[in-house]
């Protein structure tokens, strides 16, 4: 039975492989936009910080013609050419950038809607993961599960979030937790990246909880196995991009996350960690420290983690999602404005704090729970994710050159529409790399 699925399965994947790499030559020329969001002529090097974050670029009754997968250009309707093998016609849409989530988990095997339950009758998600539940029980569900498989449900929430308008992703591994599944978990997203039209960077997690095994005095056996077998291993066979550690009470002390970045820098890997979800404990400062691209949840955080990210080139992700459904804080995104810090959102789509991975909503309970101005929620979830993933020369924003990765709205009276509206479907269309979906 599995065997046959796996068969099935691998002909899909040659099915969406050949999908992928027929290159889209033709040109699109797409006129009478409402209003074009987050063009930049000369593209930023750096994210916006501060009062930068509310100052949304954009042009109004505008035209974009994409070429090659590419925007090759754009302006106001009075200069638009008469080029393009396709025309659009999008009278009273927006068009905006596509969504860059930064921090998402979406290799898993099974949903958890039984500890949700739980947790309503009042038991807290601490005390669920330190009974086995949590993440100790996505990592037994995946250790069991074939890689074909868990694969195919991957995709199809790749799809999915695909669809409401996300084009670059960051996928963590983490539910392996051991060797063979954490390079399982990886190899997945491997596969992902050579079948999707969404751009994916993969990030290792070994370090993500300590299995039961080693947590009576044998926690250092698991790190060892961390840094000994697992990190080279996955470096040799190129499976990672970035590392990350859940530094938390319940999970990685900031010791043990910074035994884990040092030997994870060996190989080229960055840091991009979990800290400040439940406790602060020094981890912002310490990731810092060891060059981290960004830290991530960030919602309890003092003065001290304030002032170190303030003079510091890493990036600040909220997940909103996790604390909207743990119901447990409202993450200080105002203060980190406030103190020019850069900051971006993301999805943190996992099945036990954030089972969903839909962009649109991130958007709308930023500005809902932390009061995000609309705008600030809109170049937080698409340029400072991208940056947030390195790959703002590519995405991100509206600018010639970068690939064309587009969201066209339904018709909707303002942009500010599209976050108040939470919950509705308001996007009409998205284009990745040049392609209509
Ligand atoms: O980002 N906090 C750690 N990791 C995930 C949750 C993992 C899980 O509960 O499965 C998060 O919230
Ligand atoms: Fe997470």
């Amino acid at each position: 039975m599995l065997r046959k699925l796996g068969t099935s399965i691998t002909f899909l994947g040659a099915t969406f492989a050949a999908r992928k790499t027929r290159t889209e030559k033709m040109s699109l020329l797409i006129t009478n936009i409402k209003q074009l969001v987050l063009t930049e002529e000369n593209p930023r090097q750096k994210p916006l910080r501060g009062k930068e974050l509310g100052v949304l670029p954009f042009l109004e009754n505008a035209f974009l013609l994409v070429e090659n997968q590419r925007i090759t250009g754009f302006g106001p309707m009075a200069d638009c050419p008469e080029r393009g093998d396709k025309k659009l016609d999008v009278t009273g849409r927006f068009v905006l950038p596509a969504w860059c989530d930064s921090h998402t988990h979406l290799v898993f095997a099974r949903s958890r809607e039984e500890e949700w339950v739980n947790r309503i009758k009042g038991m807290s998600y601490e005390e669920i993961a330190a009974r086995g539940g949590g993440i100790l029980n996505s990592a037994n569900r995946l250790q069991e599960m074939e890689e074909d498989l868990l694969f195919e449900k991957a995709l199809e929430r790749l799809d999915e979030v695909k669809k409401s308008g996300t084009g670059l992703i960051e996928i963590k591994s983490g539910y392996g937790l051991t060797v063979e599944s954490e390079l399982k978990m990886l190899r997945v997203i491997r596969r992902l990246k050579a079948v999707s039209e969404v751009e994916i960077k993969a990030t290792f997690l070994g370090a993500h909880s300590v299995p039961m095994a080693y947590r009576n005095g044998n926690r250092q056996a698991y790190i060892d196995l961390i840094i000994k077998e697992m990190l080279p291993q996955i470096a040799a066979e190129g499976l990672a991009d970035y590392v990350d550690v859940f530094c938390e009470k319940l999970a990685f002390s900031v010791a043990e996350m910074e035994e884990v970045l040092l030997a994870a820098a060996k190989f080229g890997l960055r840091p991009k960690v979990h800290v400040n979800q439940f406790n602060c404990m020094g981890g912002i400062e310490a990731a810092v420290r060891h060059g981290a691209v960004s830290v991530d949840h960030l919602e309890v955080v003092d003065e001290a983690d304030i002032a170190v990210l303030k003079s510091s080139e890493t990036i600040a992700t909220l997940l909103p999602s996790a604390p909207f459904f743990l119901q447990d804080h409202v993450p200080p995104a105002r203060r980190l404005i406030e103190n020019d810090v850069a900051l971006a959102l993301a999805s943190d789509f996992n099945p036990g704090t954030s089972p969903s991975g839909k962009m649109p909503f991130v958007v709308s309970l930023a500005c809902i729970m932390m009061k995000m101005l609309p705008e600030e929620a809109i170049q937080a979830a698409t340029l400072n994710g991208a940056f947030a993933l390195e790959s703002a020369n590519e995405y991100g924003s509206i600018a010639k050159g970068k690939f064309a990765n587009l969201i066209i709205t339904k018709p909707i009276p303002s942009l500010a529409y599209l976050p108040y509206a939470f919950g509705s479907d308001n996007l009409e269309q998205v284009i990745l790399k040049g392609k209509t979906l």
